[in-house]
């Protein structure tokens, strides 16, 4: 869940760690910090603590851990530093290190598991006599019983984490005798649960140990064969776009793994001790774009950018006569032919996505399919025909609910296909096979771009299985047509929508709830308007099918309460108007999203938001952009943190 990442080199490490950390606090933005291993002699008063820094040290130590910590953004922890730890990127040569500065450090982000968010929860945790410091992202299991023990033991515990506990664990390990590498090994072999961890240590001063079980781990290789010795650095970080800035070779964790990390290289091994021999992979992604340019938030940008991301999601993957070409999804026509149902597995937006990729394989391809909630399905996994196809879809490709589910089908001798956007992630590597989203970096934590790509890809999807079975190639043309026209369908919708979105924004900052309805192809689309809106403005938001409105629903309607209604030009249009009206007898607001010349929709309406017309199949593409504009316009009249909600992170690596 939280942002990690690390370095052992010959420059100074505080530049490179913040900005990693900035890097990641999609991750998580509770609270930050960061240790750094510095020379005992560069201490203001030699052997002497200095509890203000946070300075630990034991008796007569040559290098101690120097951490700063601070509830908060990383913004917040990067003003307690010492200016030099901004520098630029030239001052981050071994020959311009100033004397005295640290070379090796860990470094956080937190999203609270166990313990308040406070700086004293925040990590890096140490033990006692701050020879051993961790960072650790997941969830150790039995902590509370591992606590009492520990200090029945007579060690002193400074936080309610989980994870400080693993600081004095290594250092026990190591007051025993054990070198790094055997003090970490030791310490997480009696442990279950989940960890990406990295520990430092002031008796071995350029070297990191980390470890991954559950959580996503990579070491980044700055050594180019044959380089400069004087320019080695190695790094480890939670996610990739940490380590892109500085090297390009990087190896992968798996779970169970643990490396050994020096200046020079990295050595990887199994917690059994097993040596492992690593595979280096060389990364080609682009550095996160995560520059605002004119816009206010990465929010904004993101619900901009649509058009843009629909025509790279099509782009070389569908002919205009409806041919569709997957290359990660190649599954004979017979097969396609034959499959007796499918499975999407998501969470959150991801979710919403797979409920309209299961009405799209049902409807194109006559195709029986359901889309379940990660959490769930990894507790209780339905029973599917072995021939299921089964399709797991995650943004970050690292949401511990979905990887655990896709562990569970696996299991039971499924192969899992992954829609996922960031390359080189978790479920990206696990899955065999699969589809990018092309979505590019998303960094605002409530997804919009991401839910188009998913879409996009299921829509392709399912023309492409619905033509192995039975759909007509007239409808497929047509089809195609409508896709390829997205892209300036979807730009004339967020035109069209600007100024009405304002106006339904105001409306609904003054709600105390909100109802959104959809029926058929529209209820998760209504279902993921209304999660942004809860996510974003902090407003009770539910969404029901248009139907289920009287059965309970209407009792929470007035004029305070207003509904967000979603009436496409389709077959659901006659039934969507009637529930209309229903809402509008007991008096409650509506904002109506409907065809430009729909009328009736209009006149029921208290606010419309235009739709650009298409086929009723691609039109959860164009009403979802509304639907974000409607929320994010709301959060902003509320004076919410458009791209950090409260209590929420982009990517939840933890159960
Ligand atoms: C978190 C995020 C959501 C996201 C969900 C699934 O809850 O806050 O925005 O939809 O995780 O993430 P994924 O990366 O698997 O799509």
């Amino acid at each position: 869940m939280c942002g990690i990442v690390g370095v052992t080199g010959r420059a100074p490490a505080l530049p490179l760690l913040i900005d990693g950390l900035r890097r990641l606090e999609y991750r998580g933005y509770d609270s930050a910090g960061v240790a750094v291993l510095i020379p005992a002699s560069a201490l203001p008063s030699p052997g002497a603590a200095d509890p203000a820094s946070g300075i630990h040290e034991s008796a007569q130590p040559r290098y101690v851990l120097s951490r700063h910590r601070s509830v908060g953004p990383v913004s917040r922890l990067a003003a307690l530093l010492p200016d030099t730890a901004l520098l630029p990127d030239t001052v981050l040569l071994p020959d311009a290190a100033p004397a005295g500065h640290g070379t090796a450090g860990i470094a956080h982000t937190r999203w609270a598991t166990h313990g308040a968010v406070t700086e004293a929860n925040a990590h890096p945790h140490v033990d006692a006599a701050g020879r051993v410091a961790v960072v650790h992202n997941g969830v150790l299991e039995d902590a509370a019983r591992l606590r009492r023990q520990l200090l029945a033991e007579g060690e002193a515990l400074a936080s309610d984490t989980d994870s400080e506990l693993l600081a004095v664990l290594v250092a026990r390990a190591q007051r025993a005798g054990s070198g790094p590498e055997d003090a970490v090994r030791a310490a997480l072999a009696g442990l279950h649960g989940t960890w990406g961890v990295v520990f430092a240590f002031a008796d071995h001063p350029d070297v990191l140990v980390c470890a991954r079980m559950g959580a996503p781990m990579v070491v980044g290789l700055g050594r180019a064969p044959g380089g400069d010795p004087r320019h080695d650095r190695t790094l480890v970080a939670s996610d990739p776009q940490a380590l892109l800035p500085w090297t390009r070779r990087v190896v992968f964790l798996e779970d169970g793994d643990l490396a050994l990390l020096r200046p020079e290289g990295a050595v990887f091994s199994r917690l059994d001790g097993a040596r492992r021999r690593p595979q280096v992979r060389v990364l080609d992604t682009p550095l996160a774009q995560v520059e605002l340019g004119a816009f206010d938030d990465h929010m904004d940008r993101e619900i901009a950018e649509q058009p843009e991301v629909l025509a790279r999601a099509l782009a070389g993957r569908l002919a205009a006569d409806g041919t569709v070409v997957l290359g990660g999804i190649d599954l004979p026509p017979r097969r396609m032919a034959a499959l007796p149902e499918a499975l999407l597995v998501g969470c959150g937006t991801s979710l919403h996505a797979a409920r309209v990729g299961a009405a799209l394989f049902a409807r194109l391809a006559d195709l029986p399919a359901h889309a379940a909630e990660a959490s769930e399905l990894a507790l209780h996994p339905p029973r599917l025909h072995p021939d299921a196809l089964v399709l797991a879809l995650s943004q970050s490709g690292e949401t511990f609910d979905t990887l655990q589910a896709v562990g569970e089908l696996e299991l039971r001798g499924h192969e899992v296909l992954g829609l996922v956007n960031t390359v080189g992630s978790s479920l990206a590597r696990r899955c065999g096979a699969g589809v990018y989203l092309r979505a590019g970096p998303e960094v605002s934590v409530a997804s919009t771009k991401a839910f188009s790509a998913q879409v996009v890809a299921l829509t392709l999807l399912a023309l492409k299985l619905g033509r192995s079975r039975g759909l007509p190639a007239a409808r497929a043309t047509a089809l195609a047509r409508a896709l390829l026209d997205l892209p300036d369908a979807l730009a004339a919708t967020r035109e069209a929508c600007a100024a009405p979105v304002a106006g339904a924004a105001a409306l609904l900052s003054t709600a105390r709830a909100v109802a959104f309805t959809g029926r058929g192809l529209s209820a998760p689309v209504a279902a993921e308007g209304a999660l942004k809106l809860l996510e974003l403005a902090y407003l009770p938001a539910m969404a029901w099918p248009g139907g289920a409105l009287k059965h309970g629903p209407l009792a929470l309607l007035d004029a305070r309460t207003p509904v967000v209604a979603l009436v496409p030009d389709d077959e659901t249009r006659a039934a969507a108007l009637t529930g209309l009206a229903e809402v509008c007898t007991r008096g409650a607001p509506t904002v109506v999203l409907h065809a430009p010349g729909d009328a009736d929709a209009a006149a029921l309406a208290t606010i419309s938001l235009p739709v650009a017309a298409a086929d009723p199949l691609v039109a959860p593409l164009l009403q979802v952009l509304p639907l974000q504009q409607l929320a994010r316009g709301t959060a902003l009249a509320l004076g919410r943190d458009i791209d950090r909600p409260r209590n929420l992170a982009k990517s939840v690596t933890v159960a």
